[in-house]
């Protein structure tokens, strides 16, 4: 490699890196991409995005299998679990898209480095820690080593019975009893995995409702949703100590706002309360690359950090932690390094809870709006009065929409309900085209589809939803 000199050395080949850098190669930019583990891909398709949804639709068969689909005049008897088949099947789910990306690498020559890269001055990557230490020479590098699991206080991971999300994809028995601190993303998928396979699962929660942020009333019909499925929520409270006595793991619940502890036992605790961003061993503030109070560093609108030719997307700068928004920033980056212009609409960023029904938003929320001083109008449908959704047996929830009520632009878009996440795409596409309530109620949407569930609260803005 002696000699060589690259366009873009990308660190991280997570949803961020990788995409960045197959798009660099697509512009013609010599790239390589430095990633540590042997698997490419980042938390995202190692121990993230995909093994959890793995096991979401894995868990979601089983619960079908012994119960659900009575009502349908399908009778199943006998079902079992077996566990470490349905570990494998994600494990295969996993290796399968990982080295989907070694092909897409190859494919559009992007060059693999295996090591640990750090910053040893602008324009010069040092790569350690798997065979001889190299030196890579780059008119630009591009941060994307995204982020870890936040910890608390007190509460030290064993990986077997205090476990964080990377561990609980893995267990290999159901717990009987799991605790689970944090009512976020992560908390309530894995919640709802392990509750389906059979373990009963109580969520703590620092503040008063679950996914804070999102839609209060939508957050409220998934709440209960999730209790009717056996999920215990406890709100105001966190936990303040753990410690593994034998097979049983003691956590300390306290209020939220300081108080008395009270002691419960569980056969597992999961914390899930957000992930903190990753540099360490990076050298980037040794290199004058400026982190801001949080941890992550600090851009400029190009994704250029403090040092010139150094950027920095996805986990580790500010912004929603989601493999969509690290790709997109991936994107524009390099697009705008090659000369090329590049966007991101953070206005309309989709987020989505794959619990179900599932949770998915895009936009402002109506308290939002409110707060920004803007007059709106909201139109909601409920899932109940849909014929596709009542013909799939889905009762649970609703699709509400936030527009602006002198323009009629589309503000924002929360559905709770049946493949809310598929749902969400129209909308977000509605709001990036600047449409308004009106044009996605004249959109003809197919019959019977979840979809008209959409059209409808689109019409629900001006008040003249059919069905509801
Ligand atoms: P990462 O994916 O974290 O990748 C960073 C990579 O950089 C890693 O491979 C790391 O090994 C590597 N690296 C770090 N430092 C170095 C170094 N010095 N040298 C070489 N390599 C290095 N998001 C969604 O949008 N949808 C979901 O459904 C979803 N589900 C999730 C489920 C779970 C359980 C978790 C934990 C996260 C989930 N997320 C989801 C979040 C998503 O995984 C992240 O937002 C996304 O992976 C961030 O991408 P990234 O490229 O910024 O960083
Ligand atoms: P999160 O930030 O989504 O949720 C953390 C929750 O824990 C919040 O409700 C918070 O109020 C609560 N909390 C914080 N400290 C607490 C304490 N001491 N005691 C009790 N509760 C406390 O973080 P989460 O779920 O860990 O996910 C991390 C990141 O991964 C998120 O940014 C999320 O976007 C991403 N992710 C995305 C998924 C998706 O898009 N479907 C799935 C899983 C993760």
């Amino acid at each position: 490699m002696a000699g060589k000199r690259y366009d873009l050395v990308v660190i991280g080949s997570g949803p961020g890196g990788y995409v960045a850098a197959i798009r660099a190669a697509q512009l013609g930019l010599v790239t390589a991409c430095v990633e540590k583990y042997p698997s490419l891909g980042g938390t995202c398709l190692n121990v993230g995005c995909i093994p959890s949804k793995a096991l979401l639709d894995s868990s979601e068969h089983f619960e079908h299998a012994r119960g659900g689909l009575a009502a349908h005049g399908v009778n199943v008897s006998g079902v079992t679990l077996d566990l470490a088949r349905m570990q494998e099947r994600k494990e295969r789910v996993v290796r399968e898209l990982t080295r989907g990306v070694e092909g897409l690498f190859r494919k559009n020559k992007v060059e693999r480095v295996l090591g640990s890269g750090r910053l040893v001055g602008a324009g010069e990557v040092e790569v350690t820690g798997a065979g001889e230490p190299k030196r890579l020479a780059t008119k630009n590098i591009l941060i994307a080593t995204g982020s870890k699991p936040a910890s608390l206080p007190g509460i030290a991971y064993d990986g077997r019975r205090i476990v964080h999300s990377t561990d609980a994809l893995a267990l290999d028995r159901v717990p009987a009893r799991l605790i689970v601190v944090g009512a976020g993303a992560i908390g309530l998928e894995l919640g709802s995995v392990w509750r389906r396979l059979g373990s009963e699962v109580t969520v703590l929660e620092a503040l008063g409702r679950i996914v804070p942020g999102t839609d209060t009333g939508s957050a409220a019909i998934l709440q209960r949703a999730l209790e009717r499925q056996g999920m215990k929520f406890r709100f105001g409270v966190s936990a303040r100590a753990a410690s593994v006595t034998g097979e049983q793991v003691r956590v300390d619940v306290v209020p939220a706002a300081g108080g008395d502890a009270q002691v419960e036992t569980a056969d597992v605790l999961l914390v899930a309360v957000g992930r903190r961003p990753y540099t360490e061993g990076l050298g980037a503030a040794e290199l004058g690359v400026k982190l801001d109070p949080r941890g992550r560093i600090d851009v400029d609108e190009r994704y250029q950090t403090t040092v010139p030719g150094v950027f920095a997307i996805g986990d580790v700068i500010a912004g929603p932690m989601l493999a969509h928004k690290a790709e997109e920033e991936g994107i524009a980056c390099v697009e705008r390094i090659a000369g090329v212009a590049g966007h991101v609409s953070y206005a309309s960023i989709p987020n989505v809870v794959y619990t179900w029904p599932e949770l998915a938003s895009a936009g402002l929320t109506e308290e939002e709006a409110r707060e920004r001083g803007l007059e709106v109008r909201v139109g909601t449908f409920p899932f109940l009065a849909n014929g596709r959704a009542k013909a799939m047996g889905e009762k649970d929830g609703q699709v509400k929409l936030v527009a602006d009520a002198a323009s009629d632009r589309l503000l924002g878009a929360h559905i709770v309900g049946p493949r809310a996440s598929d749902l969400i795409a129209e909308l977000v596409v509605a709001m990036e085209m600047g449409a308004s309530a009106e044009d996605v109620a004249r959109s003809v949407h197919a019959h019977p589809t979840l979809p008209e569930a959409v059209k409808e609260a689109a019409l629900a803005v001006a008040g003249r939803a059919i069905h509801n």
